[in-house]
């Protein structure tokens, strides 16, 4: 039985109840993180605690919780759950009110909820053959590099490329690629990595910095810059890249092949690179 943490208790999820007026319930006002869990060590937990912290910050509600108690929670999650790779949820909502109204209330009580599932990373034949993406006018607000709990332009966006037989669909705002619904996006032309830069219009994935760093690391030639949606269509290589996903090639892109159709040599560098850092950082952990 799954084991879940809600204000304060350890308990079974079957147990694990929230009021009808909660605010995350009645206006997704609330900030949200998703980790990895690698051999039951967390990764990059200070940097998702970090942005969760933006994202807080950003949506005005004061973080419950210290980096240190956040770290024991997240430990007692882990503990409490099967699977050596586990994929640990967290959100904090406003709180419960006594009424609907949108203005925040003047005294109330986080919700806080944490839950643990297995990792389930891409099985391999989709990095063998690559995945297929559909594209999309990016209609999110301008608030994209907030992680928060309203995520239902997300999922409708997400549910196009499900309803097109595709893994993700790809975003572009006035002309730019901006991100993917549920992942960041890279591209790759004459072996130049190409990444949209960290604004308001997309979040700031963990997993995308991960990816920047080995590419300094290894001495892959990388830009941050706008990245055209010509050029994004016309790229030798393109990924996507989450916590859960890790690095993933996308092969088509609304039907058409993204390059030579398969996934790129460039591309296979990254995993690797992204494997064996995993590996070094597990270790180090030990
Ligand atoms: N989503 N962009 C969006 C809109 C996302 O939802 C995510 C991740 C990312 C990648 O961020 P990171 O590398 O930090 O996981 C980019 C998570 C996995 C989710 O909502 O389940």
């Amino acid at each position: 039985m799954t084991t879940v943490y809600l204000n304060g208790q350890f308990l079974p999820i079957a147990e694990a109840k929230v009021s009808a007026m909660d605010r995350g319930f009645l206006f997704g006002d609330g900030a949200y993180e998703v980790i990895p869990v690698y051999s039951r060590r967390p990764f990059r937990l200070a940097e998702h605690l970090r942005r969760l912290q933006g994202t807080l910050d950003g949506i005005r509600l004061a973080n419950p919780y210290s980096e240190t108690e956040w770290t024991r929670l997240i430990g007692g999650i882990v503990a409490r759950n099967e699977g050596e790779d586990q994929s640990v949820y967290l959100q904090i909502t406003r709180g419960a009110d006594t009424k609907r109204n949108h203005a925040f209330p003047a005294r109330v009580t986080p919700t806080v909820y944490i839950m643990s599932e297995p990792l389930v990373t891409p099985p391999p034949a989709q990095r063998e053959t690559g995945i297929a993406a559909v594209s999309a006018p990016d209609v999110r607000w301008l608030r994209c590099d907030l992680k928060t709990t309203s995520l239902l332009a997300n999922c409708l966006l997400r549910q196009l490329a499900i309803a097109a037989g595709c893994v993700e669909t790809i975003l572009f705002r006035d002309g730019c690629l901006t991100e993917g619904a549920a992942s960041n996006i890279f591209a790759v032309k004459n072996g130049v990595l190409l990444a949209p830069p960290k604004t308001h219009l997309m979040l700031p994935g963990i997993t995308y910095d991960v990816v920047l760093e080995l590419a300094e690391k290894h001495g892959l030639p990388c830009a941050v810059r706008d990245v055209l949606e010509g050029e994004a269509r016309a790229a030798d290589e393109l990924w996507m890249t989450s916590s859960t996903r890790e690095v993933l090639p996308i092969t088509s892109l609304d039907g058409q092949p993204i390059g030579t159709g398969q996934p790129g040599p460039v591309f296979r560098k990254m995993y690797a690179w992204y494997q064996e850092f995993k590996q070094t950082v597990m270790r180090a952990g030990e």
